[in-house]
């Protein structure tokens, strides 16, 4: 039997009255969960270039398709975050992605965070991944990883003020990275290192990635330039040829190491005591205050990890600590 017409447009207009914010629920979508991992910038010498994403921590995003526009439906997080898609570096990676696909339709997020903010392990960058890979799977991939690493890296620039995409690449595609260039985004995957074993130690203070760029050295002699370039590229060759003895010899940095020490309380000494309790290197990861200690043997792992943490409670600094390996996969699909 054929309604009415005017009943059907009675019936069509009490719907859109009346159903909550019709554009945001369509109760037939399914949600999807998607994880990207915590990653290291810089690796040492490798500012803003190099890469590295590591093992047991990262960002959960579920996220369900909209007939349009990107909502932020719910964050858990020790810190308290936005949930305006429009400064949330996952609302601001969904939203790219959808532009660049050029179509009808939106999405909504809920972002489990699995590490604080400001630590040095590319925590935006991470929400900005998983967003991004969870906005392409949803409308169908037609993206590849190595394309969902520019709108992922634009919602990164939001938050820390520069285009770099040294936290979002590895994170997308797992294992280490270089960026030869920005824009045109230019990013390679360089490989891997099969038995590195990373101790991280987490201060917990913040140290914003703006912050600990805005007191970094506007020049640097020839000296310090070929020091970081000649270490910088063996690092790459390590990644590249799975060499731990290469990489270890090459995490050497005499530009923005000593330029953000400082801002962490104890650093010398805490890199000092690893290195006694057998650590191979020691670097901040990223912009801090997460360090992060290098060895291929296990069982010193729990050493030069108590160490780090006896010598940060000398100076009164709580910390976590994580002892983790490199994550190949990058971001993924979780079932
Ligand atoms: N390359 C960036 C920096 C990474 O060191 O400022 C931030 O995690």
């Amino acid at each position: 039997m054929a309604l009415h017409p005017g009943i059907l447009r009675n019936l069509r207009e009490f719907f859109r009255k009346f159903t909550p914010s019709n554009h945001l629920y369509h109760m037939e979508e399914q949600w999807i969960r998607v994880f990207a991992p915590a990653t290291i910038g810089n690796i040492g010498p490798g500012f803003d270039v190099l890469g590295l994403a590591i093992q047991h921590l990262g960002d959960v995003v579920e996220a369900r398709r909209v007939a349009q526009g990107v909502y932020i439906r719910e964050i858990h997080s020790e810190m308290p975050l936005t949930n305006d898609p429009r400064k949330n570096t996952a609302g601001i990676a969904a939203t790219e992605v959808l532009r660049i696909l050029n179509i009808e339709g939106g999405v909504e997020l809920k972002i489990f965070k699995g590490m604080p903010s400001g630590s040095g392990l590319g925590s935006s960058a991470a929400s900005a991944a998983a967003a991004a890979f969870a906005t392409n799977y949803l409308y169908g991939q037609q993206l590849s990883r190595e394309e969902l690493i520019l709108p992922a890296t634009r919602a990164e620039e939001f938050v820390s003020g520069d285009f770099f995409a040294d936290n979002t690449a590895p994170s997308l595609l797992g294992g280490a990275t270089l960026t030869r260039s920005c824009l045109p985004l230019d990013v390679t995957k360089i490989g891997s290192l099969s038995n590195l074993i990373m101790v991280l130690i987490t201060p917990k203070i913040v140290i914003l990635t703006k912050e600990a760029r805005d007191i970094l050295p506007e020049q640097i002699s020839l000296k310090q330039f070929v020091f970081n370039m000649a270490n910088a590229c063996l690092i790459t060759a390590a990644f590249a040829k799975d060499d731990y003895k290469l990489f270890a010899r090459s995490l050497n940095d005499e530009v923005i190491e000593p330029a953000r020490a400082r801002l962490i309380k104890g650093f010398a000494e805490v890199k000092q005591n690893a290195l006694r309790a057998g650590a191979d290197g020691v670097a901040i990861s990223g912009s801090g205050p997460t360090i992060f200690a290098i060895t291929d043997e296990a069982k010193k792992a729990r050493f030069i990890e108590d160490a780090m943490l006896r010598t940060f409670a000398q100076f009164e600094v709580d910390c976590h600590s994580l002892i983790t390996e490199v994550d190949n996969e990058g971001t993924r699909l979780l079932l």
